[in-house]
Order: C-alpha cells, then structure tokens, then sequence
C-alpha cells in the first residue's frame, strides 16, 4: 500500500494537459474584480449598525419572512397552533438557522486561514487572493457577532433562561450573545502522537513536489499548540472530529487540496443561500412597498449580498483555480473523493421535518425542538412535548414535501459545479449521496430510532 501512495506520488505531472498561463492568469483577474467589488460594498457596515439597533420587543410584531420559514411549518402542531406562537416559531426559525450559519461562518475563518497560508507560498501573485481570504474572515467575524447577538435575544425572550439552561446532550448549550467561537487549539499533550501521527500521514499521502505546508498552521506549531477540530458547522459538525484534523492538514498542505476545500464551501454557500433569498426577496418587497420592516431579514438581505462575493470566491478556486496546479495525484484523488462523499452524507444527505432548509441529521435539532414546546410559548410538560415531537418527525406532512422541494434546489445548484469536478467519482459527481438522502421514508426510519434515544435523556 505505502509503495502504491509512493509511487503515485512522485508520477511525472502530464505536461500536455498543464493549464495555460493565460488561463491561470483569468482566473486571479476574476478574483482580483470580485475581492475589489467586495472591499466597496458596504453590507457588513450595514449588518453591525443593523445589529446594534436591535431589540426584540420592537421587531416581535411582524413575521421576519414568509410563513413556510417557520420551524414546525406544515406539521400537525403548526396547524392547531395559535397566530402568536406561529409568530414564534417564525422568529425561531431564524435564530436556529443563523446559530449553524455562526457556526459554520467560525469553520470559514479557520479555512480560509488554513489555505491562504498554503496560496501565499506558491507565488506572489497569489497576493490578491489571500487578501481576499482575510478581508471575507474579517467580515465573517461581524456576521456571527449579529447572529448569535440577534439569536440569543431573540431565543431568552421567547424561551426564557430556564429553558436554554437545560443540558439536553453535549453541543446544546446556546452562545451568550455576540460571543465569538473559541478557536481551536489546545497545548500539545496527551494527543500530540495521534496529532502528530495525522500530520505524518498527510506528509506520506500528499505529493513532496508540491507540498506547501500552511504558514497558519507552521505558526500553531512554533507555540507548541495544536489544532482541536471544530465540532459545528458545515464542516465540523458533519464529520468525525479525528478526521476532521486529518482534512485539515490535508487542505493545508497541498494546493491542490487547499482548492478542494472551496467545493466543500460552495455547497455550504449553496446551503445557506437555498433559504437566505428567501429572506432577501421578503425584505425586498416589503421595502418596495414602503412597508415597516423588522432588522433580522435586513440582515439576512445584506448577508445574502456580503456572502454572493464568498460564493463567487469559492466558485473560482473550486471550479477553474484546481486546473492551475496540474493534475491531482491518486492519493490526492482520493482524499478529496472521501471529504465529498462525507459531506454529501454528514451536511446535505437528509431531510429535516420540522426545519425547512436544513439537510442534516434531524437528531441534532431535537433539543431545540423540545425546548420550544417545554418553553412559555407552548409550556407542554415533558411527555407531552415528546408525544409532539413524535407526531411531527415520525410521520409523513406536509412539511416533509416542501422540505424536499429545497433539497432539490440546493442539489440543483451543488450539482451544477460538481458535475464540473472531473476529479470526483461518480457516486460525488452525480451527488448521489444528496439524493438518496432526499427520502421521506428515510427521514422517518432515522428519526423514530433517534427520538427513542432522545427521550431517554429528555427530562424536566
Ligand atoms: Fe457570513
Ligand atoms: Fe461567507
């Protein structure tokens, strides 16, 4: 095996097929327009003022977008619920939806720090791209602020404390507000053989010709301090925590890889744009028509502007900047084939019931189910929110079809670049992970088997 990874390590680069220098030199010029276009715009100053102004008594009267951004929407509950509590659980929508975009905004920061500290070493004309790195992680910090700032007032006015206090499983405790993630390092200790170890392991698999080793992560070293993975998000939250580290020195190693890592970002831009121009179009029509409108989908209507230059840039590397590198060898192949293949599974293989828009498992949104009907706005006790949650995530509604008419969006648009991968294996290319996990049966078959684990911990 380690003969295999060696020999295709060290193969001779296809010289015909080397990308042109006019192609390569297209590709930094598309990125240089987008990273100036960005540093004019204003969104982001727009977003902090927005954010500042907020407070959820004045913006609790209207609906933040249109009814179907509820969670619970087409659900046995939704229906008998009263007009106020679905004014609730529209509110709510939005602040689950922006607590994973928080928390996969913190993974884009560590990233794009990641593979700008590979970029950097390649050639100084990769200068304007890892200017643009830094500038979209620099405004990635001011969206998280507004998120978890807006969310968590908008969660302790409808839940209460008591309520987000309860410790329903290890990720579930809420932000305090405006709170930056920790970023993830820790001291070199007890797992420095299995760190050191997956680092070692990336060094053997990846090409020695091109092996850049990111300046980021040759800063971590030098303080004796090594790299925790990130437990949420699109990337940290869908895939084991020790692989996600492996991914990591991957991404930050080869350039080949370090542009792989921007298919993985566009599917999360692809995610979270499948339901924020929804918000954006609401926003629109109510300024159009010279109607009052509340902050959380201004900021969602500026984000969505701020995050089309981050798609833009992901698009770029993703689809055309990879060719720059020559061809990808087998190993490479195959390390960017398995981080496809489980983000199709972890991040976009399954159908929420109660949670339009989201394509992760449906266990991780059990507490925040429960809390809701436990909280004020429903105060059911505890079996009857369970017999509740029963109801809505183990049978088949009306929720569950519109949920896979935006899972079909969002494959749409994540398959319209990978198609384009001429590097992925059918099963990645063809998203046929993505599909399958389309299925309502399916969704139905994993939640009953989670909500028999949840209730056993789901309490008081
Ligand atoms: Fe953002
Ligand atoms: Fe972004």
């Amino acid at each position: 095996m380690k003969e295999q990874i060696m020999m295709d390590n060290t193969q001779i680069p296809d010289t015909k097929k080397q990308p042109s220098s006019k192609a390569r030199k297209r590709h930094l010029k598309v990125n240089e327009i987008n990273y100036s276009n960005n540093l004019e715009s204003d969104y982001t100053e727009k977003i902090e003022a927005l954010e500042k102004s907020f407070d959820y008594a004045s913006n609790s009267t209207c609906y933040w977008s249109k009814p179907e951004l509820s969670i619970f929407y087409g659900t046995p509950l939704y229906q008998g619920a009263s007009e106020s509590q679905k004014l609730a659980l529209n509110h709510l929508y939005w602040g689950a939806h922006y607590d994973h975009t928080a928390a996969s905004e913190a993974n884009t920061i560590h990233y794009n720090q990641v593979t700008a500290g590979v970029f950097s070493q390649i050639s100084d004309d990769y200068e304007a791209l890892c200017l643009n790195l830094k500038h979209e992680a620099e405004q990635e910090k001011y969206h998280i602020h507004a998120f978890h700032n807006i969310g968590y007032k908008t969660k302790t006015a409808l839940l209460g404390k008591r309520v987000m206090r309860m410790k329903l499983n290890n990720n579930s405790r809420y932000n305090k507000s405006g709170k930056l993630p920790e970023i993830v390092k820790s001291r070199l200790g007890s797992s420095n053989f299995q760190y050191n170890s997956l680092r070692y392991l990336s060094k053997v698999m990846l090409s020695s010709e091109t092996y850049r080793y990111s300046q980021y992560l040759q800063d971590f070293d030098k303080k004796g301090e090594s790299l925790t993975a990130l437990t949420k998000g699109y990337v940290g939250g869908s895939i084991p925590q020790t692989l996600v580290q492996f991914f990591t020195f991957c991404w930050g190693s080869s350039p080949f890889l370090a542009c792989q890592y921007y298919a993985y970002r566009y599917a999360g831009n692809a995610v979270l744009k499948n339901y924020e121009y929804e918000y954006s179009e609401y926003f629109r029509k109510l300024e159009k028509d010279s109607k009052c409108t509340s902050v959380p989908p201004a900021v969602s209507h500026y984000h969505f502007l701020d995050e089309s230059f981050h798609t833009t840039t992901s698009q770029i590397i993703a689809r055309d900047m990879y060719k720059d590198f020559g061809k990808p060898t087998t190993s490479e192949k195959v390390i960017a084939n398995l981080i496809f293949y489980l983000m199709q599974r972890g991040f976009l293989g399954g159908i929420a019931s109660s949670l339009i828009g989201s394509f992760r498992d449906e266990s991780s949104l059990m507490p925040l189910y429960y809390r809701i009907l436990r909280s004020p706005v429903f105060d059911m006790s505890a079996q009857d929110a369970l017999h509740w949650m029963e109801k809505c995530l183990c049978h088949e509604h009306e929720g569950f079809h519109l949920q896979t008419k935006y899972h079909q969006r969002a494959m749409k648009n994540i398959g319209q670049l990978a198609s384009s991968l001429d590097y992925l294996w059918p099963i990645n290319r063809e998203m046929r992970i993505m599909a399958s996990g389309g299925s309502i049966s399916k969704a139905i078959e994993s939640n009953v088997k989670a909500l028999k684990q949840f209730s056993q911990i789901a309490v008081v």
